[in-house]
């Protein structure tokens, strides 16, 4: 078999250097080498248009192309009987499935038609609401063939903020499923579309992937079974022409303010960027086993479960369950089973593995792997130096990729075995990326041992293009910080070796578990509570989740606690539940009335020693009563 791959695929460092300088020199000729390997329905007139004031970002215009051509129809002639998606099932003693790419093509061809003859067209948004079996990648992959435009939201969110979602970009509808295992429990998925639909006017269509066989309402004239919507239908279907810049799909992430935003990406750029990053950090190598556990409701679903692994034809486990089920072996006993080479996981699984102690990690051999990865936060030396030695044995690369749902793809990291290893640093940019480290005016802060915010002066090609709906926010959260610069919301330093840690977030974003949460976000969630008059939350450091969240909540009686962590959960999802809750009696404000952020992320994280000046606050005798409440 041909390695197709082998052309893009950086293999030393020096290979990485030069690859870096032509990518900075000429970007253009950069990516239009690497574009140029795939297949177009008709070639780009231009490869780049970019002004970060408008902010207006366009790559290979004028070309036209359909991403599923790129990750299904290209490799049925030599890859066909390949495996594309290795599926495990929650149950460790439910058969699993082996998808070859012949076959992966059929049911997308196929689920595609029956889209259509439900009324589904080019432009028109479509929500995935589903648990991770392998229909969930078809649902997607038939979404990009025939130009809908798909935005996945993890089953574990609420009715609520499933409905906010298909309010937001209309939606016309859902693909969901019956129920959903994870670990011991049934989810119920289909009753939480029924309450989110009934808020929604813009849905006609819900299609319901039986997994559970549990009891479900299907609405007559709207719901209808997956199984029933294929029967009969033709498994071939004539990808749509797509331009290089229309659409492929919104993904809802949480931002500084209350309302999460859908985030953009494009067909064409999106493409390139993935295949590239994908093939290059991991090193994927044909007949590789690659497994991401990550949910496809996240980024790093879409981008390397689905279109990274599948546009390089490799074989991509998916996993429904949990990392602790049946018990918290299971990773490891699936990098057995499959003979996983490459294993990209999140540093608070990591953590909470790492927990149940070293037994049940010694009872596997983990001998296949070859590289491991870690997403999602910054992941702490402890942890490294773990997952290094007792899952990597030591002899695999570890890759910490730094990256966001608005980068699309990975952006810094090393490349698994080429460029160096340093415990806790994503260290050095992929090529096409420039980073830069600014201070708080916007200068550059060139040279090593530098810290300050984290920008990118050049644009790479799945940077987002807009915010669904509402380009000025766009501009406003990533393109105004700094002129001419997109702004990431993160810190950073680059060391006295040039290489570069991600420090977190420096706005009002928490990340905990590697779920990205907006204060603003959860405050709005526990206002609802009727006897809630005014809340803020912080961050502070968690041991297995990075961090936890902690909710000052200024209430008309006591011992609302678990009504206040309940209202959260049904208006966000239990991954939004306050950790700690602390009813007090004011809120730390300056004299025109803001929060003092500052002072409760010292109170959460136990650092009242040295809170800083109190003396403009309006309230200063309000926090000692707050530090009380807290010990
Ligand atoms: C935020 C983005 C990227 C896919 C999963 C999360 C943090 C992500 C790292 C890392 C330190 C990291 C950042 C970033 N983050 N990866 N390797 N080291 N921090 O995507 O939900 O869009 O969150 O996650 O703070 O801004 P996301």
């Amino acid at each position: 078999m041909k390695d197709f791959t082998r052309q893009h695929r950086i293999s030393s460092l020096s290979e990485y250097t030069k690859a870096y300088d032509s990518s900075v020199k000429d970007p253009e000729s950069f990516w239009s080498d690497i574009a140029s390997s795939f297949k177009w329905k008709k070639k780009w007139n231009q490869t780049l248009k970019w002004d970060f004031e408008a902010p207006d970002v366009k790559w290979f215009l004028g070309g036209k192309l359909n991403i599923t051509e790129n990750l299904l129809d290209r490799h049925l002639e030599e890859r066909g009987e390949e495996v594309a998606i290795l599926w495990e099932p929650n149950d460790p003693d439910e058969k699993g499935l082996s998808i070859s790419y012949r076959e992966l093509h059929r049911k997308v061809c196929q689920f595609a038609n029956a889209m259509i003859s439900k009324g589904v067209a080019k432009g028109d948004r479509v929500i995935i609401y589903m648990p991770m079996v392998p229909e969930a990648a078809v649902a997607m992959l038939a979404c990009a063939r025939i130009g809908a435009v798909h935005s996945v939201v993890f089953a574990g969110f609420s009715a609520s903020a499933l409905a906010d979602r298909i309010n937001d970009c209309e939606a016309k509808m859902v693909l969901t499923s019956d129920g959903n295992f994870r670990g011991a429990k049934t989810i119920d998925v289909k009753g939480v579309v029924d309450e989110a639909v009934a808020k929604c006017g813009c849905i006609e269509k819900v299609i319901v992937y039986q997994r559970t066989k549990s009891d479900v309402h299907m609405e007559s004239g709207r719901d209808l079974w997956w199984h029933d919507a294929i029967q009969d239908v033709s498994e071939e279907h004539q990808a749509e022409e797509m331009d290089a810049e229309d659409l492929l799909f919104i993904l809802y992430t949480s931002g500084s303010t209350g309302k999460p935003k859908g985030v953009v990406h494009t067909c064409g750029g999106y493409m390139v960027y993935t295949y590239y990053s994908f093939l290059n950090v991991f090193q994927y190598k044909p007949g590789d086993i690659y497994w991401c556990t990550a949910d496809v409701g996240w980024i790093t679903g879409h981008s390397y479960i689905v279109y990274g692994p599948l546009l390089a034809g490799a074989t991509t486990v998916m996993f429904e369950g949990v990392p602790t089920y049946p018990d918290a072996g299971r990773f490891w006993e699936v990098c057995d089973k499959y003979q996983v080479n490459q294993f990209y996981t999140a540093p608070t699984a990591i953590r909470a593995l790492e927990a149940h102690g070293l037994e049940l990690v010694e009872k596997h051999k983990l001998d296949s792997l070859r590289v491991i990865g870690s997403v999602g936060e910054p992941i702490n030396e402890e942890a490294w130096h773990w997952y290094h030695e007792h899952i990597g044995k030591r002899k695999c690369p570890l890759v910490d990729t730094w990256w966001q749902t608005e980068t699309g793809g990975i952006m810094i990291s090393a490349l698994a075995g080429i460029t160096p290893n340093k415990p806790a640093h994503a260290s050095l940019p992929l090529p096409g990326i420039q980073p830069v480290i600014v201070d708080s005016e916007g200068n550059e802060l060139t040279g090593n041992n530098v810290e300050g915010n984290l920008c990118v002066k050049f644009p790479w090609p799945s940077i987002l293009r807009t915010t669904y709906g509402d380009h000025e926010r766009c501009k406003h959260t990533y393109f105004s910080a700094y002129k001419n610069m997109y702004f990431t919301g993160d810190g950073a330093k680059r060391d006295h070796d040039g290489y570069l840690r991600i420090l977190g977030r420096v706005d009002d974003v928490i990340n905990v578990s590697g779920h990205r949460m907006g204060t603003a976000e959860v405050e709005n969630a526990i206002d609802e509570h009727p006897k809630v008059i005014e809340s803020a939350v912080v961050g502070y450091p968690h041991d297995i989740k990075g961090q936890g969240i902690y909710a000052f909540v200024i209430a008309e009686t006591d011992g609302i606690e678990d009504e206040i962590k309940e209202t959260v959960n049904k208006m966000i999802g239990p991954i939004a539940k306050p950790d700690k809750i602390q009813i007090v009696p004011g809120l730390p404000k300056t004299r025109s009335g803001k929060i003092m952020r500052r002072i409760l992320r010292k109170i959460a994280s136990k650092e009242t020693d040295n809170l800083g000046d109190t003396s403009t606050l309006l309230n200063p005798e309000v926090v000692e009563e707050i530090i009380k409440g807290a010990s």
